[in-house]
């Protein structure tokens, strides 16, 4: 049978400036979508990137006396780093200063042109630079600020390409009404249909009065204005013009996923470029609520922006996801502050989940020498657990499909809870004093630990690093086909006798009145009283000399041969050359590199490392990499610059 499609994207973010956590909203849950939509078997396209044109752009990069492209290559390399951090699973990321887009934005401008949607006029009226949008008189009222941004608008007079969408607006209206889908949740699509009936103008599709953006191209003294290069960029990625057959497969989009701010923009403005260009539309625009703070909207002038990486640093990927997922409602507003984030950690992380799990390692390894034991006598209580299972399953299913994480979370949360209760209701502890209780323990924690395992499957769309940490614990790591969302279908699917690896509590209660003592800004001063005031040996931890270093022999080596080692799908063979031998290294980076890319690179190795045997061979010796929390990336430490292999480092 061939797999659903499911094309979802974010919007494009605009690299004026680092992201905060309202844009790490956004491509969280489109994140939390595409990896559920994995988990169901779906073949999912998963989209964001950035818009990197216009106006606004080019002052910033004024401002920084840099070139623009120069100014958003820093810019989108730091979006693709949080990107990292926050393990978005994006399958393309589109820049809109590639070739690949700027081709398909003059395609189709030059399409519609020739068509006699788009005309030459002069615009004369308000621009707000920082939305860039154009505001009528009418629609600025008295102020002159800008209705989204409440910014100063600036008066604009040039000579612009028009798009006809006043053309189209009956024919959007009827397409709105009879796809009651379209745009999401209704209140939004309420707000839209009244707009479009107070009536539509056309509207201007080029500026001449700077020049950062794509060329018409048959009159290169305009460049395309920024949101309908911006919008084109959702079938640019899919190949539309370039790869027919990507193309027919992913369009039209099953989601755009927008803030409430710019659903006007994919709702009225990006319809009409596809009915003019006769391409088929999205099947839905999604516009979720707003994250504000106390103080208000975070503004990079008012100084109150959330920097995502600072709370990830701090309370860890798992934390922040699931916060953002959990606490508000999708579509509406809600409020940020970390102190919710900290008590979301404490309660539902720590006490909950994190409680269910080191209880029930604790006692499969106090009562069952940490081996899974076969479940035996059974009571109706058990089966109100499974229950719960599969209800939860179902639930979770409806939720996500609605775009409702903080539902889909709650209703697991529930089963997480109910799993706790079950743990005092069936008293292990009890049952563990007499021989007669041991059938009926054996069932109790044998269910703790397949409703852990379930659990794992359910919060995977939301928390990447969770579930494996737990899976560990469970012993049950490797084990792929414990880890599909069919797998949960049916009780019992975890099998016993498997070995638990009692392990670290995997969410620490985060002491909140430490805390607030860490976060508090430390002064220069207050740090050098700190440091003089720690004792020798203290400071001695952790801390190497000189003379201690210089014992290790680190030396640039040439890797000469790589091979696999039968039966250990993790360990690659290899022959270094560290220039007065050759030495052989046993290494478990085979998930990471294939044996034939390492061949003549020139890597970092430990060679006066005492000799270990692994898996029978000899290692001579220890390479460098860098590798990130669960280990699931790794990378190799090498040299930036040629170097002769054997040289030592210093
Ligand atoms: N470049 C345009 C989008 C073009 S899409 C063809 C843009 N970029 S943006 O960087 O300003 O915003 C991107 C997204 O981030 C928007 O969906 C916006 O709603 C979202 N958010 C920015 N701040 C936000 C919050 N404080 N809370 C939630 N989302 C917010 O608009």
């Amino acid at each position: 049978m061939e797999r659903e499609k499911f094309y979802i994207t974010t919007p494009i973010y605009y690299p004026s400036s680092d992201l905060h956590i309202g844009h790490a909203y956004t491509t969280v849950a489109a994140d939390a979508i595409s990896r559920f939509k994995r988990q169901l078997g779906s073949d999912v396209y998963f989209l964001t990137g950035t818009d990197e044109h216009g106006q606004k752009i080019q002052r910033k990069a004024q401002e920084a006396g840099q070139e623009p492209i120069e100014f958003v290559d820093e810019v989108v390399s730091k979006i693709k780093y949080l990107w990292d951090r926050l393990y978005i699973s994006n399958d393309d990321f589109i820049r809109t200063t590639e070739d690949r887009h700027k081709e398909v934005v003059q395609k189709i401008f030059k399409d519609i042109y020739d068509k006699g949607d788009i005309y030459k006029d002069y615009y004369e009226g308000w621009y707000c630079v920082q939305c860039e949008a154009f505001w009528s008189q009418r629609q600025l009222k008295e102020e002159q600020g800008c209705p989204d941004c409440k910014r100063p608008t600036e008066w604009v007079k040039e000579e612009s390409y028009f798009f006809r969408m006043s053309k189209y607006a009956d024919r959007l209206l009827d397409y709105i009404e009879k796809n009651p889908d379209f745009i999401q949740p209704s209140s939004r699509r309420n707000e839209m249909i009244s707009f479009i009936k107070s009536g539509l103008e056309d509207l201007c599709v080029s500026r001449t009065t700077f020049d950062w953006g794509i060329p018409v191209s048959f009159d290169d003294k305009h460049v395309v204005y920024v949101w309908f290069d911006a919008l084109t960029n959702y079938i640019t990625a899919v190949g539309y013009g370039q790869d027919n057959e990507k193309f027919d497969r992913y369009w039209p989009a099953d989601v755009h996923l927008v803030g409430k701010e710019i659903v006007r923009f994919h709702t009225v403005i990006w319809p009409i470029i596809l009915m003019a260009a006769g391409i088929e539309l999205p099947k839905k625009v999604f516009g979720h609520g707003w994250l504000v703070l106390e103080s208000g909207k975070m503004s990079k002038s008012k100084g109150n922006v959330i920097d995502p990486l600072i709370l990830i640093d701090k309370y860890g990927v798992d934390a922040v996801r699931y916060y953002l997922l959990r606490e508000v409602a999708f579509g509406s507003d809600g409020y940020y502050s970390e102190e919710a984030l900290v008590n979301r950690i404490n309660s539902d992380l720590a006490n909950d989940l994190g409680n269910l799990l080191s209880r029930t390692v604790a006692m499969i390894d106090k009562y069952f020498e940490g081996t899974i034991p076969e479940p035996k006598e059974t009571e109706d209580i058990d089966e109100e657990l499974k229950k719960l299972a599969a209800e939860t399953k179902t639930e979770t299913e409806k939720a996500m499909e609605k775009l409702e994480f903080s539902t889909a979370l709650a209703s697991i949360w529930k089963f997480v809870s109910r799993s706790n209760k079950y743990i005092d209701e069936t008293t292990p502890w009890i049952l563990a004093k007499e021989e007669s209780g041991r059938p009926r323990l054996q069932t109790v924690l044998y269910n703790l630990a397949e409703a852990l395992r379930i659990i794992t499957v359910l919060i995977s769309a939301h928390l990447p690093l969770a579930p494996l940490k737990i899976r560990r614990q469970l012993g049950i790591a490797k084990e792929s086909d414990l880890l599909t969302w069919e797998s949960i279908s049916t009780w019992g699917a975890l099998p016993a006798g498997v070995q638990i690896s009692k392990g670290e509590p995997i969410f620490p209660r985060i002491d909140t009145t430490k805390d607030k003592k860490e976060t508090k800004k430390e002064s220069a001063e207050e740090k050098e009283g700190k440091k003089a005031k720690k004792g020798s040996k203290e400071q001695e931890e952790g801390i190497v000399t000189i003379d201690e270093f210089k014992k290790m022999d680190f030396r640039v080596a040439k890797v000469l041969e790589a091979q696999r080692v039968p039966k250990a799908e993790k360990l690659l063979k290899l022959k270094v050359d560290v220039g007065d031998k050759v030495r052989q290294i046993v290494s478990g980076i085979a998930p990471f590199y294939q044996p034939e890319e390492l061949v003549g690179m020139r890597i970092i190795v430990l060679v006066n490392l005492k000799p270990a045997k692994i898996f029978g061979l000899e290692s001579q010796g220890m390479l460098l990499a860098a590798s990130n929390e669960d280990d699931s990336h790794l990378t190799l430490a090498t040299t930036d610059k040629d170097i002769k292999s054997g040289y030592p480092l210093t």
